[in-house]
């Protein structure tokens, strides 16, 4: 998808789990060695990575995994996970167009629900983006507090 203005160009598309590191890395996993952005479900052919590209530069990504999470009744769920985009560009709805596109493409082929742990300074995003929560808050070691967040698609 390409989306174009006078003095912007921006473009979302499917990259490999890798190339998200990057952006996983400085915005997600702060500090810690490159490894931690490694994720389970990373280099399975279902698992879609995504990321957004302003002016040729790589500033925002984010994972779609099969997961199925027990307390939603929908066969075919995705999990949304390393959704991150580089402080310097946060606040500018780059977020918000990668989720989209997301959950565009997983609409696309079938997924009924999408559901991910928010960490709790993220929950405003996903509410704005129409996610509700579900239970109550967590805490994730090395991480903080999250709440099980999800939408049907
Ligand atoms: C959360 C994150 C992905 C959002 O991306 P973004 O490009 O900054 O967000 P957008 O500009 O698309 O935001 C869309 C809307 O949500 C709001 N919003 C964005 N981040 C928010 C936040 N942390 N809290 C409250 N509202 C937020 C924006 O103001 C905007 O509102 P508007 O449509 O009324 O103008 C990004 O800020 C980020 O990478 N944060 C750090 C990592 C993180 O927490 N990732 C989520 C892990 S679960």
């Amino acid at each position: 998808m390409k989306i174009n203005s006078n003095t912007t160009d921006i473009r979302i598309k499917r990259i490999s789990a890798l190339e998200t590191y990057p952006v996983r890395h400085p915005v997600l996993r702060e500090g810690r060695p490159i490894d931690t952005c490694k994720m389970e479900a990373d280099d399975l052919e279902t698992t879609f990575h995504f990321g957004l590209i302003y002016n040729d530069n790589l500033v925002g990504v984010a994972t779609f995994m099969i997961d199925k999470n027990l307390q939603f009744t929908e066969e075919k769920q995705y999990r949304l996970r390393g959704m991150a985009v580089l402080k310097a560009h946060q606040g500018h709805h780059f977020g918000k167009q990668l989720l989209q596109f997301g959950e565009y493409y997983l609409k696309s082929n079938n997924v009924e629900r999408v559901w991910f742990n928010a960490r709790i300074n993220a929950v405003n995003f996903y509410k704005n983006n129409g996610y509700k929560t579900y239970g109550a808050i967590f805490d994730i070691p090395d991480i903080g507090s999250h709440y099980i967040m999800s939408k049907t698609l």
